[in-house]
């Protein structure tokens, strides 16, 4: 197994937990924050469809930009900002060692 990358997950009690993140198991972020029992619900399994993995990305990061999925979900969701992603449609890959993404508030 590769080393893994370190990303910065901020609850919402704005507390910071720093994981190790494997860059070759296929994960994406939602799966990472369940298995690291952070509240993340994952409630449609990653399907983009529910926005319980709603959060923000606050370091600089390039992620691409959203799918159509994603769009779509997030144009329902609550509290949506620029910085918005469904951290369930990203994938974990090297250029994101160093990431902070914060939870947002449940019910968005
Ligand atoms: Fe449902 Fe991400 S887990 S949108």
């Amino acid at each position: 197994m590769k080393p893994g990358i370190h990303i910065t997950i901020i609850d919402r009690e704005d507390r910071s937990h720093v994981l190790e993140a494997p860059t070759d198991l296929g994960l994406n972020l939602m799966e990472l924050c369940r298995a690291s029992e952070l509240p993340v619900a994952g409630t449609c399994g990653g399907m983009a469809l529910c926005a319980s993995c709603h959060g923000y990305v606050l370091s600089d990061h390039d992620l691409g930009l959203p799918g159509e999925a994603e769009e779509d979900m997030l144009d329902q969701a609550f509290l949506v900002q620029s910085n918005s992603r469904l951290c369930c449609q990203l994938a974990i890959h090297d250029r994101m060692d160093g990431l902070i993404f914060k939870l947002a508030e449940t019910g968005s």
